[in-house]
């Protein structure tokens, strides 16, 4: 294995399987303290930091409306592909999700591009 190829192995985290990721529809896992909740949405995996950024309240008790993941706390709404939410102008971290096989992995890394 070379150095790039263990560096990309350790960004990847395995969430489960497709069908108990899809059937379950919010799976959360936490690596290094950073919870990452994977949604299943409509055939797709998305995935965003579990906690707010807005007063820290758990993303995974939300709910999923219009194609945006709406938080319990004071319902921010963030599009479930960039994590912005476009009233507050305001981006929740979100993770590149890739399935391998039968496998969903989520990336730990916060993806470069939803980072404000
Ligand atoms: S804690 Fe999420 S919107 Fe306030």
């Amino acid at each position: 294995m070379t150095a790039e190829s263990s560096l990309e192995a350790t960004q990847w985290h395995q969430v489960g399987s497709v069908a108990d990721v899809s059937k379950k529809r919010k799976v959360v896992v936490e690596v290094d303290e950073r919870q990452i909740l994977v949604v299943a949405h409509e055939g797709r995996f998305f995935a965003f930091d579990n906690i707010c950024i807005h007063r820290e309240r758990e993303l995974s008790k939300g709910v999923i409306l219009n194609g945006k993941l709406v938080c319990p706390g004071h319902q921010w709404a963030f599009a479930l592909d960039t994590g912005w939410e476009a009233v507050k102008e305001a981006c929740q971290p979100t993770h590149e999700v890739r399935v391998d096989g039968d496998d969903v992995f989520v990336c730990v890394a916060p993806n470069p591009t939803s980072v404000s």
